[in-house]
């Protein structure tokens, strides 16, 4: 059920981190894979380096012109656009009170601007494929638990998540006559190669004491997750967000809160 033979898949910010992990798991499922990131990411030598039928795209996903290229490049290139997975993102922290209006809108233009112009684009060019009998195409967004539950330090990207998973509803709705359905991914803290360094044991304790399952994520298990809703497997499932954060929305307290008392 989780075959994509002979789909053809966009993964925006996929040189690195959860992006990379999807495309190489796509193409362990038989997809031809597009992989989309910033200039000076290196994302052609990522897609080389990959091997097998992946092809990559410098894309800023801020910019429409950018967006509409990418899925014409795409086009060009596997003949179709199947699956879209935007997932490019960024998470800049600032303190509330320090937060200005350039950072909230650099934020929201990325995260939820950015996410909105692929997949448009990308809807775009599989209703004009449903029209010619080709089997509707399937998107997930990236959102995360910080689109239920936020970090003070982090209103703008909280923000734009929240935004991301009313964006998929809004999709899905819109593209279900085409059989094209939209769902979102939202990850809980996971390790990347870029973060791993960067975590320090008590952030790495305070997440396991936020986390039922008591570690951070690994990139392909959220890959998994994003395969299951862009294939057969997710055949029925629409507008979702399924939330992969080893428990952490389920988790009123903390996993050491009130042990004393109950020991
Ligand atoms: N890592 C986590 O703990 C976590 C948790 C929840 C949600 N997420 C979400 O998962 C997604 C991927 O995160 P990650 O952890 O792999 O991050 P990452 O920083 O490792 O990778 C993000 C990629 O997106 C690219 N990118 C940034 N801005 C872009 C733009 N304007 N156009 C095109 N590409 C752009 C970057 O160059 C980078 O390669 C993001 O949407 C993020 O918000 C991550």
């Amino acid at each position: 059920m989780t075959d994509l033979s002979g789909r053809v898949a966009v993964i925006t910010g996929a040189a690195r981190g959860i992006g990379h992990a999807t495309a190489a798991r796509f193409l362990e499922a038989g997809a031809s894979v597009v992989l989309a990131d910033l200039p000076g990411s290196g994302v052609e030598q990522v897609a080389a380096a990959l091997g097998g039928p992946a092809h990559g795209v410098v894309c800023n996903v801020t910019d429409a012109v950018q967006v509409a290229d990418l899925v014409r490049e795409t086009v060009r290139v596997f003949g179709a656009l199947d699956i879209m997975v935007a997932n490019a993102g960024i998470a800049p922290a600032a303190p509330f009170l320090n937060l200005t209006p350039e950072e909230f809108r650099r934020v929201v233009d990325v995260n939820l601007t950015g996410s909105f112009l692929c997949v448009q684009a990308a809807a775009k060019q599989m209703v004009a494929q449903a029209c010619t009998g080709r089997a509707p195409g399937a998107i997930v967004l990236m959102a995360s638990v910080q689109a239920q539950s936020v970090a003070e330090t982090h209103a703008a990207y909280a923000a734009s998540k929240g935004g991301v998973v009313q964006l998929t509803k809004a999709a899905a709705v819109a593209l279900a006559p085409y059989g094209i359905r939209v769902n979102a991914v939202g990850p809980g803290s996971v390790t990347t190669d870029l973060n791993d360094e960067a975590l320090t044991p008590a952030l790495r304790r305070a997440v396991a004491a936020r986390t039922p399952l008591g570690r951070m994520g690994r990139v392909d298990e959220i890959a998994q997750a994003v395969l299951f809703l862009a294939s057969e497997a997710g055949s029925y499932v629409t507008g979702q967000t399924l939330y992969v954060d080893g428990g952490r929305l389920a988790l009123a307290l903390t996993m050491t809160d009130g042990k004393d008392e109950a020991e």
